[in-house]
């Protein structure tokens, strides 16, 4: 008979680049202003990666913490994804740049599921334990996400910032760790957020540079309603897989794009926004390293506890949506 095993996280670690840019920073480059951008967005600061830091150089520093943090080496890894949609390079993928740097030996790939990114490739993870095929998963968002902004667009670039987040998944045996995942996507609406140029549908060109389809492009206020949408509808039905309501939720751990869109989401829940970890204040929205690096400071700083029900969800271009839903 085969044994059934429950994926926990063992270990969490963060890393933000050193520059930050304030929104008083943004008035100098952009026709803004930081009441604009604190009113409509909620955003104070966000970090940016230096010239020389791609999204691996930000991965390996919230690794190497991560793995401090389960008590094991890079060697105990089993397997390395990394969350990105602003990768090193197209391929080799940035897992295997980060399973370089930390001097692994395990497999490792890529997860492209946008800002959904870190809870899909929790789930994944979650997949790979629970079957009993591997031990330990090195799960990581990490996001230079800046370097496809065009500084000229204001309805982008203040929104966006740099950083990575990691979780170790582990297989555990005392009941605790992840309960449920839900993934969900439409591919219909994947023109509301992308960057259109670099892969083979648009490959790089002068002309394509001439005409900036290089960097990201996003229909904001559709993205908007369709954010409070899928977040609501991935917490109800991550909880309903283990017959659990809102009211059970201890911490929920949002992707942080938008201050206003956490609180429709909060009314839609009916949750108290206290409830709700927000961070997107100090970073901005750093994609898939949003929802790992929350969770982080969740319980770096004590918001969450052993025995707390927290709920990870994030939506994001593709369409994609997901969550988590974790016996901590
Ligand atoms: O992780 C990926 C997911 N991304 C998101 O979830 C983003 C979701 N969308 C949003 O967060 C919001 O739609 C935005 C923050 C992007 C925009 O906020 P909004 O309240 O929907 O503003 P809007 O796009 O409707 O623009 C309102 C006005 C416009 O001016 P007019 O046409 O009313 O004269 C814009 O040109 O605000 C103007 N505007 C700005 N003004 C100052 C847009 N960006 C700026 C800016 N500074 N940075």
């Amino acid at each position: 008979m085969s044994e059934t095993y429950r994926a926990a996280i063992s270990g969490l670690g963060a890393y933000l680049p050193e520059k930050v840019l304030t929104n008083f920073d943004l008035e100098k480059i952009v026709e803004t202003t930081d009441e604009w951008i604190r009113t409509r967005t909620g955003i104070c600061e966000r970090h940016v990666a230096a010239s020389s830091q791609s999204s691996s150089d930000l991965a390996l520093p919230a690794a190497q913490e991560a793995l401090k943090n389960a008590g094991l080496t890079a060697q105990d890894l089993d397997l390395i994804i990394v969350a990105t949609i602003s990768p090193d390079m197209l391929f080799p993928s940035t897992a295997c740049y980060l399973q370089k740097k930390l001097g692994a030996t395990c497999g490792a790939f890529d997860m492209a599921a946008a800002c959904s990114g870190f809870p899909y490739a929790i789930a994944v993870a979650e997949g790979f334990v629970k079957s009993g095929l591997y031990q330990n998963v090195l799960v990581v968002g990490a996001e230079a996400i800046t370097k496809f902004i065009d500084w000229k667009d204001r309805s982008t670039c203040v929104l966006f910032g740099d950083g990575a987040g990691a979780a170790v998944v582990s297989r555990s045996t005392d009941g605790h760790g992840i309960l449920a995942s839900y993934l969900g996507a439409d591919g219909n609406q994947s023109e509301i957020l992308q960057i259109p140029a670099g892969g083979s549908m648009i490959p790089p060109s002068e002309e394509s540079l001439r005409n900036g389809l290089h960097y990201l492009r996003m229909q904001g206020p559709e993205l908007f309603k369709i954010a409070v949408k899928t977040m609501e509808q991935a917490v109800l039905e991550v909880l309903k897989h283990e017959n659990l309501t809102v009211h059970d939720i201890h911490c929920l751990i949002p992707h942080q794009a938008n201050h206003r869109i956490l609180k429709a989401v909060a009314d839609r829940l009916e949750l108290p926004l206290e409830k709700i970890y927000i961070n997107v204040d100090r970073y901005g929205n750093m994609s898939s390293a949003s929802t790992a690096v929350a969770l982080y400071e969740a319980v770096t700083k004590g918001a969450i506890k052993k025995g707390d029900y927290v709920v990870l969800v994030a939506f994001g271009g593709g369409l994609t949506w997901a969550a988590n839903l974790i016996k901590w």
